[in-house]
């Protein structure tokens, strides 16, 4: 079995059980045309007119590079743009910021959140640096600062967001999140519950969602050192409202939909929770949350107010809400795709004819030591393209005399727009080959 990394909760300590849909996806990108402008050597990366040297961390790819501009949380009639509108919507007092620029520094993806050092967040094979102060941003909350300084007490952020990751139907490099924050006077109880309740819309809770919240605080997700208990307990029971009220009015027409909360952690809340809602047989992660972690607000010169936040994946509530069978699909440029959605609206996906696939399989003996199936998953889409549909693990040993560990990979090609021929894929496939023999120092079988 192939290890999936967690993607929007890789913030969380690890935790064994994580659930994505199963099955192989069978949908397929375009080429797009709306090309960043990006420039990529051996000595500097160049991007949106700003020049980077090359370093021992240096690992973006045109691939994501050329993917920069699109800005699908802001094409209206994208399901991504959507849903974010419908959010925005929800917490109409709340100041949206959607255009904060995706290359970011350490110091605010890691740092000023509370990230230790030797967090395995920060790792090369989980991210994509420009240089060791610079990265394409992993989540949203890399600008939590930036929405703190602009002086509003109830923000949003959405954005473009970029991890290493595997390929398959619910992974892609890029994705998008919207982060929520709110802070509140710091006072007595009796004043804070005032504005908490002065801020509350109605809840106009649905019987066609069956909320589940056992969640109490307790000594393994406490409460901060220098936060009163009743304050937190104002503060997270406006949180829930907030997040609740938003699933209850985005699942409004879904049938008989199972939403819970669990605990969790971050490293810059605490209390944390997840919100988890139950999707084909499995639990499906769509946010984390939690009471802001004190010092993150001291540095904004907030010391004496109290905050929420939270933080989402977009498109695993896209792919839920318009049934869309694959996280590819929101890339497309294909009529029959972008014309299918209006604004402000969630219909269901039609699907449209699908080309036949083309299927190979690459083996190799790996040489000793780590093997990082991120990165092969990257160096195999950078060689092919958005014409990867999928990539597999299917065979795995070890040679009993030799110790030498070989992998089968099986990858699935398909386009979008036409038929493609068995040699074209060869053509690729050699490509893919010589990419992985000449990264990985592998040895082909
Ligand atoms: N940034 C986290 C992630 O991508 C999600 C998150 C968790 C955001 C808790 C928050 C938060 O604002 O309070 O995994």
């Amino acid at each position: 079995m192939l290890r999936h990394s967690v993607s929007w909760v890789r913030f969380v300590q690890p935790k064994s059980c994580y659930t994505r849909p199963t099955g192989v996806c069978n949908i397929r990108v375009s080429s797009y045309s709306t090309a960043s402008d990006y420039t990529v050597t051996d000595k500097f990366v160049k991007v949106n007119g700003r020049t980077f040297e090359r370093d021992e961390w240096t690992n973006v790819t045109p691939n994501v590079l050329s993917k920069m501009n699109r800005k699908l949380h802001l094409q209206p009639t994208n399901p991504i743009s959507i849903i974010r509108q419908l959010i925005e919507s929800h917490f109409n007092n709340y100041k949206p910021f959607h255009s904060f620029s995706p290359i970011v520094s350490t110091q605010q993806n890691f740092d000023d959140l509370l990230i230790p050092k030797d967090h395995p967040s920060r790792t090369k094979s989980d991210n994509y640096y420009f240089d060791k102060n610079t990265l394409l941003r992993a989540h949203t909350s890399a600008h939590q600062l930036q929405g703190l300084s602009s002086g509003e007490k109830k923000f949003l952020i959405s954005g473009d967001v970029y991890r290493r990751d595997e390929i398959d139907a619910s992974h892609y490099p890029i994705f998008h999140q919207i982060e929520g924050f709110a802070y509140f006077d710091n006072t007595d109880p009796v004043s804070m519950r005032a504005q908490i309740e002065a801020g509350m819309n109605n809840d106009t809770r649905a019987n066609n969602i069956d909320l589940l919240d056992d969640t109490v605080i307790k000594p393994s997700n406490p409460i901060q050192g220098c936060h009163s208990p009743e304050n937190v307990q104002l503060v997270a029971a406006d949180l829930k409202h907030s997040i609740n009220s938003m699933i209850y009015s985005l699942f409004a027409d879904e049938p008989d939909l199972k939403v819970r909360w669990i605990d969790a952690y971050f490293p810059f809340t605490s209390p944390s929770w997840e919100v988890e809602i139950f999707y084909k047989g499995a639990w499906l992660e769509v946010l984390g949350c939690g009471v802001v972690q004190q010092p993150l607000m001291n540095k904004s010169g907030l010391d004496n107010k109290i905050g929420w936040a939270f933080g989402m994946g977009l498109e695993r509530l896209a792919m839920v809400l318009f049934d869309i069978p694959d996280i590819r699909l929101f890339w497309s440029e294909d009529k029959r795709f972008t014309e299918q959605f209006t604004p402000g609206k969630i219909q269901k996906f039609k699907p449209f004819s699908k080309y036949p696939p083309c299927i190979k399989d690459i083996s190799f003996w790996v040489p000793k030591g780590e093997w990082h199936e991120n990165n092969f998953c990257e160096v195999v889409r950078g060689a092919a393209g958005d014409i990867v549909e999928n990539v597999q693990l299917i065979d795995e040993f070890t040679h009993p005399k030799t110790d030498k560990r070989s992998l089968c990979y099986r990858i699935l090609y398909r386009s979008m727009d036409r038929n493609v021929t068995n040699e074209e894929i060869n053509a690729i496939q050699e490509k893919v080959r010589d990419v992985v023999q000449d990264e990985f120092k592998v040895e082909l079988r």
